[in-house]
């Protein structure tokens, strides 16, 4: 979800909208404005993605003063009545996170009469203000009362005809930013800075707990002690499609340009380097636990073949939202790496915020500087992949490989754990990873060709051995949220062992068959089951004969060469496969690209 508001002279209707535009890629359900002038409120809502709100937003009146809304559905289903903001009898709220203890809140609401029309748990908030309110008449005060009630996580901002000119904001757990804009007497607010560059330059990335009022002329912090202004980057680097089709489409392109920034300043002669941190991080370390969701957590399960195989230390990876309720054991010589696009992802930085608390060391591979995560970790580690804004990522995964595969080198350096020779190679390979990440349009032309073929069926086995497995899983991943087709991820060597009973011409098999990589192994494991009639698409530099289709992939003399180039297959099969079922590549249905609720 994303949430925007502004005071200020601009046309605020259309300083909204466009904010909202730059959002409208974390939750597009529904969408919608409320703009307040004195004693007059007029709110606009719409279904499904921001265009049909901006058809709908028509007004004779000019307002100084409003809040908007882009909607991720957690309760409630996707309607009208469902979207924010969410009105009282005379106030509007707007609110990222999930209040825990809504339903409490809202019988307590309901039996002092109070009249609930949405299923969300974000109106109680509205009715917690106005109960207050109507007993106090004190707008701060009352605000003040309703957020000590509330629990779970939620970044708010509120409007009320009772205090016209000001807007009252809180941040907790849900990221919310202020700004002071660059015009006389305007302030912004957003959930990310993407919509405030260009408008704004000075702001302050609220702290958990922080909250105040705003109003053209002043803005009050409740808990000044805990306000750090600081400078929005000037870069727009967000936005525009380039000629391409699809965000997806740009971002798969750019990760040859985002990989090799990411290497930069990190790769120097014969070693690896980070300004983040020296070698002391490694002392003493016994293991590592990584914790991510999501396509994270494929790059953090190929991490782990890496650090354990070039680093020789012990590594183990977990989904975080199993991490954070198994009760786990945790140990003061393990160091915790958390890896996230956004920084903002809740199950991962719950994760970060128990490792903290019970002393590890901890480091985040993030994509976002100012994150929550960023701001918490020991240490972090950026990846420099630029905005992603296609849902289903792809350049944040290929840069948090890239960056995991140099941490890995940069552990081994320090344990002497390759010889010169091994670490040369290494470095080699890694070098020429932008080279590998390359888009040929003969490969895709394959991919749009074959596309057409593996439209209907009954499935899909994406499945690869080593760091191959985490690569089918991810090739699943990406198929699964943008062409709404089933497949399964599946370690090669595991079909054996249950899902090949699923096998037949309908069943479609796709088949990563590096070369440098325990080649023998996944071919008998294809054989297997292609004497089952599956249907194979084999991805491999070498011929493969008992494939019913073939991808072709250049031969490398290291295996994370082959990996790469097969990411990049894998991430435009199943973006023609999309494109030919007429889906929203970028957008697909009920996915956000930052899910900031558990
Ligand atoms: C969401 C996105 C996924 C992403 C996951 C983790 O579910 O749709 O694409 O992999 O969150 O996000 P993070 O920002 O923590 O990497």
């Amino acid at each position: 979800c994303g949430i925007v508001g502004y005071i200020g002279n601009k046309k605020t209707e259309n300083i909204l909208l466009d904010g909202l535009k730059e959002l409208e890629y974390r939750g597009y359900d529904s969408a919608g404005i409320a703009l307040l002038n004195n004693d007059k409120i007029e709110v606009f809502k719409a279904l499904g993605k921001l265009k049909n709100l901006e058809q709908k937003v028509k007004t004779n009146h000019t307002y100084h003063l409003g809040i908007g809304h882009t909607r991720w559905a957690t309760h409630g289903k996707p309607t009208e009545l469902n979207a924010h903001p969410h009105l009282g009898e005379y106030s509007y709220v707007v609110h990222n996170g999930i209040i825990e203890n809504y339903k409490e809140l809202k019988e307590e609401l309901q039996a002092a009469g109070h009249k609930f029309v949405s299923q969300t748990d974000t109106e109680v908030i509205v009715h917690l203000f106005e109960f207050y309110n109507n007993k106090l008449n004190d707008c701060k005060t009352s605000f003040q009362n309703t957020i000590k009630r509330l629990e779970g996580a939620f970044s708010i901002l509120l409007i009320s005809k009772s205090c016209p000119n000001d807007i009252y904001f809180f941040k907790h757990g849900s990221p919310l930013i202020i700004a002071r804009g660059n015009e006389k007497e305007e302030v912004l607010f957003a959930s990310s800075d993407a919509p405030l560059i260009g408008l704004a330059n000075e702001v302050v990335y609220l702290e958990d707990g922080c909250g105040g009022v705003a109003s053209a002329k002043r803005i009050e912090f409740f808990d000044e002690k805990r306000i750090f202004w600081g400078v929005l980057p000037t870069s727009k680097q967000f936005a525009q499609k380039d000629g391409y089709r699809f965000f997806m489409e740009k971002e798969i392109h750019e990760q040859c340009v985002v990989t090799s920034d990411t290497m930069l300043g990190r790769m120097c002669d014969e070693k690896v380097d980070f300004e983040e941190f020296d070698s002391s991080i490694i002392e003493g370390i016994e293991e590592i636990k990584i914790c991510a969701c999501g396509t994270s957590f494929h790059a953090g399960l190929t991490a782990s073949y890496l650090f354990e195989r070039l680093a020789k230390v012990r590594c183990s990876v977990e989904i975080a939202s199993e991490f954070r309720y198994k009760e786990p054991l945790l140990n003061k010589n393990t160091l915790f790496i958390v890896i996230s696009q956004s920084g903002e992802t809740a199950d991962t930085l719950e994760a970060l915020k128990m490792a903290n608390k019970e002393g590890l060391k901890s480091i985040v591979v993030c994509n976002v500087d100012n994150s929550s995560m960023t701001r918490i970790a020991n240490y972090s580690v950026l990846t420099r992949a630029g905005i992603e804004k296609g849902v289903a990522s792809t350049k944040a995964f290929s840069t948090q490989t890239v960056v995991l595969w140099m941490m890995a080198l940069y552990f081994a350096q320090y344990k002497n754990s390759l010889s010169i020779e091994e670490m040369n190679s290494e470095l080699k390979a890694l070098r020429e990873v932008p080279k590998s990440l390359k888009v040929h349009d003969s490969t895709h032309e394959k991919t749009k060709r074959l596309s057409k073929r593996y439209l209907h069926g009954h499935g899909f086995f994406f499945i690869g051995r080593d760091v191959f497995y985490p690569l089918a899983l991810e090739g699943a991943l990406k198929l699964k949220e943008i062409s709404y087709l089933h497949a399964e991820g599946y370690p090669a060597g595991e079909m054996k062992h249950g899902p090949i009973a699923l096998a037949d011409p309908e069943l479609f098999t796709i088949a990563l068959m590096p070369q440098n990589l325990l080649y023998d192994k996944i071919k008998s494991n294809v054989e297997e089951l292609s004497a089952r009639d599956s249907t194979i698409c084999a991805i491999s530099p070498l011929d493969f004969d008992l494939a019913d289709d073939y991808i072709k992939t250049n031969k490398y003399d290291h295996y994370m060469l082959e990996f790469f180039e097969m990411l990049v297959v894998l991430q435009l099969f199943s973006m023609e496969i999309s494109v030919r079922l007429g889906n929203d590549v970028d957008m697909p249905r009920n996915l956000a690209k930052s899910v900031t609720v558990e």
